[in-house]
């Protein structure tokens, strides 16, 4: 964990974990993937996300001094209602309902603001690559450079990065605003419709981390989640070289069939397989590498054979609203057929 910095900050530390285990904890203890830490601003684990902690620190040690002191003044007003008193001179108001709100005021803006500058460009080391990510109805596409001069590697509801280099990240989306927010490593950046916007990211320690939409989207936004696994460099290179290769053969009968029911029961017009004719469709998460997933359903559920099979028979028990219709209608063995193909497809 990153150096608290000051000793208000030290002082901070055990009630922030208390404040982050009572806003978070709950929501994550069913939950058998390891997050670094507990998903919360208050635990900052880039530098950037610990200017955003120490503004959090300021404003509530300050808010909580001013707040004494109103209370102080009102409980002495109280006492001395029945005399005369300086309190109702002018001079009080000016300088307690003026001075005090705008010097106060002030001063946080532009902390803040500064903050919010270095946050939007990063750090002064140029972006060594850059991750565009694309909100989605309520799911997240993750695109990464291809080979050489090839197509992007796409994927779906996880992002992957190399420790201590900076990332540029390329925010957008398709549909309505959604909020893309990883709150131990960068602030909240709005993805807006038409418009890219751009920010970097330097996460200092390999993990995972837990991010997710933070702008309300439709009925699913509580569900819009997703994982950043943070890689050291040189095993972020092998894993990227796996998500830019097409995907794997089917090496038994039963994959094959799997990959045959993929397709004839109409998969392939929603989902892409890269290498699978047929499997050609962008409205759903490219299926090319799912298997090596974490989740599914966007940091919904863990995945595995019995979820993916799942998923696939009624997503809708596990995320209401979501867009894929139900396949309640497969009989077992084309449901296991395809699950299994999914499966191994790492
Ligand atoms: Cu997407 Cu809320």
């Amino acid at each position: 964990m990153q150096k608290a910095p000051t000793g208000i900050l030290s002082i901070s530390s055990a009630a922030a974990r208390l404040l982050a285990l009572l806003s978070l904890g709950g929501g994550l203890s069913g939950c058998s993937i390891t997050i670094e830490g507990v998903q919360s601003a208050l635990d900052p684990r880039s530098s950037i996300a610990g200017e955003i902690s120490q503004v959090w620190w300021a404003m509530f040690w300050g808010s909580l001094i001013i707040l004494a002191l109103v209370i102080a003044l009102a409980l002495y007003a109280l006492k001395r209602r029945s005399r005369p008193s300086r309190l109702g001179h002018n001079s009080l108001i000016i300088v307690g309902g003026v001075l005090l709100p705008v010097v106060t005021l002030s001063a946080l803006l532009s902390y803040g603001l500064n903050i919010g500058h270095d946050f939007k460009s990063g750090s002064a080391a140029p972006a060594e690559l850059t991750i565009e990510v694309i909100g989605k109805r309520w799911w997240w596409e993750v695109r990464y450079p291809g080979q050489g001069n090839g197509p992007p590697a796409v994927s779906a509801n996880e992002i992957h990065m190399p420790a201590g280099v900076p990332v540029e990240f390329a925010l957008t989306t398709t549909d309505v605003i959604h909020s893309f927010w990883v709150p131990n490593l960068a602030g909240k950046i709005d993805m807006i419709p038409g418009k890219v916007n751009r920010v970097q990211i330097q996460a200092d320690t390999p993990g995972v981390y837990r991010g997710q939409c933070a702008e309300y989207c439709g009925a699913q936004h509580a569900w819009m989640a997703f994982y950043v696994v943070v890689h050291p460099p040189e095993e972020f290179e092998a894993w990227l070289r796996n998500e830019q290769a097409p995907a794997r053969t089917p090496d038994s009968t039963f994959l094959r069939q799997g990959r045959e029911s993929f397709i004839n029961t109409g998969c392939g017009a929603c989902h892409v397989i890269r290498g699978v004719e047929g499997a050609v469709g962008t409205l759903g998460p490219d299926l090319t590498h799912v298997s090596s997933r974490l989740s599914l359903g966007a940091a919904t559920v863990d995945n595995n054979l019995g979820t993916l099979a799942g998923w696939i028979a009624d997503s809708h028990t596990m995320k209401p609203g979501n867009l894929m219709p139900p396949f309640a209608a497969f009989d077992g063995a084309t449901l296991r057929a395809i699950a299994g193909y999914l499966e191994s497809l790492e």
